[in-house]
C-alpha cells in the first residue's frame, strides 16, 4: 500500500495520536487481506476513521466503523464528505458491549486503542471472537513496552502517562493475554519498525496532545517504548 495516496486526509483533525496510517500499511505488508467486496471487516476504535477509509480503498470490502469516543454521526458526516459512505457504516459502541451479528467479520482491525479495553486474559475469547468467521484474521497495531523493560511501565512511563502506564505492555505479554482457544489457530505479536515514522508525523503536528507528546519523546517515549504488532489467525473449520 503506498501511504501517500492518504496524505491529504491525515492532518491533526484526523489524527488521534502518531500516525494510524503508517501502523495500518505495516500490519497490511506483513500480513495483506484478501478481502472480497461483500466481506465484512470490523475497524475497532477507528477514532475518527481515517484507518477505515484506508481499510475501505485498499480492500475493497465493507468497513464497519466503530468508536467509542466520537459519535458515528460525525464520522457519518466525514465519511460522506470523503465519498466513502456507501462503503463504510459508523458504529459508536463499546468494545466490552459489541451487538453485532455472531461470525461476522472476515477481518478485524484496531489500531491505537486495543489497549484501552482488552489488556485482560479471556477478552478476545469473550469480546471479539464470537463475531469472527471461521478463517477469520486479526490484525492490531498498539502502543507498549519495549520486551526489556517488561514489568516496569509504571516506573518508567508513569511521568508521561501517569495513571495510563500500565496500560502499556510489551509484545511477549500481549501474545500471554490474547491467550488460547479451540477457534485461534495462531497468535503472533512482535515489535513494529514504523515507530520512529509514525511518531515524526505525530509531533510534527500542532495538535495539543502533540506538543504535550513532543517534552517527552527523547527521553521517555523513544527510549522505552514501541509499537505492538499483534496478528490472530482463526481456525478455518
Ligand atoms: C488514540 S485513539 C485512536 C483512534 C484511531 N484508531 C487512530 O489510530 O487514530 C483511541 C480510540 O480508542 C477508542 N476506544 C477507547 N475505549 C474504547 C472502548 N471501550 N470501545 C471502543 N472504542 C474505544 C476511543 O474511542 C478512541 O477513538
Amino acid at each position: 500500500m503506498n501511504i501517500d495516496h492518504y496524505r491529504a486526509y491525515i492532518s491533526a483533525e484526523t489524527m488521534m495520536g502518531p500516525n494510524s496510517v503508517r501502523i495500518l500499511a505495516e500490519l497490511f505488508e506483513k500480513y495483506p487481506l484478501r478481502l472480497a467486496p461483500d466481506d465484512a471487516i470490523l475497524d475497532l476504535g477507528c477514532g475518527t476513521g481515517l484507518t477505515s477509509l484506508v481499510i475501505a480503498k485498499e480492500t475493497g470490502a465493507r468497513v464497519f466503523a466503530n468508536d467509542l469516543w466520537v459519535s458515528a454521526e460525525e464520522n457519518e458526516k466525514r465519511f460522506a464528505e470523503w465519498g466513502v459512505d456507501g462503503q463504510i457504516t459508523p458504529v459508536c459502541e463499546d468494545a466490552n458491549n459489541l451487538t453485532f451479528t455472531k461470525k461476522q467479520f472476515r477481518a478485524l482491525v484496531s489500531i491505537d486503542s486495543y489497549h484501552y479495553f482488552a489488556g485482560r486474559g479471556g477478552f478476545f475469547q469473550e469480546k471479539i471472537l464470537p463475531f469472527m468467521t471461521d478463517g477469520g484474521e486479526v490484525l492490531i497495531g498498539i502502543p507498549g513496552l519495549k520486551d526489556a523493560y517488561a514489568g516496569r511501565a509504571e516506573e518508567l512511563l508513569c511521568a508521561w502517562l501517569g495513571e495510563d502506564a500500565h496500560l502499556f505492555k510489551t509484545p511477549k505479554c500481549w501474545e500471554e493475554i490474547i491467550g488460547d482457544d479451540s477457534r485461534i489457530e495462531s497468535v503472533k505479536t512482535w515489535e513494529m519498525e514504523c515507530f520512529g515514522e509514525a511518531w515524526d508525523d505525530w509531533l510534527a503536528t500542532d495538535h495539543e496532545f502533540a506538543l504535550g507528546d513532543r517534552k517527552y519523546y527523547e527521553t521517555i517515549i523513544k527510549p522505552y517504548t514501541c509499537f505492538v504488532g499483534i496478528y490472530i489467525r482463526i481456525r478455518n473449520n
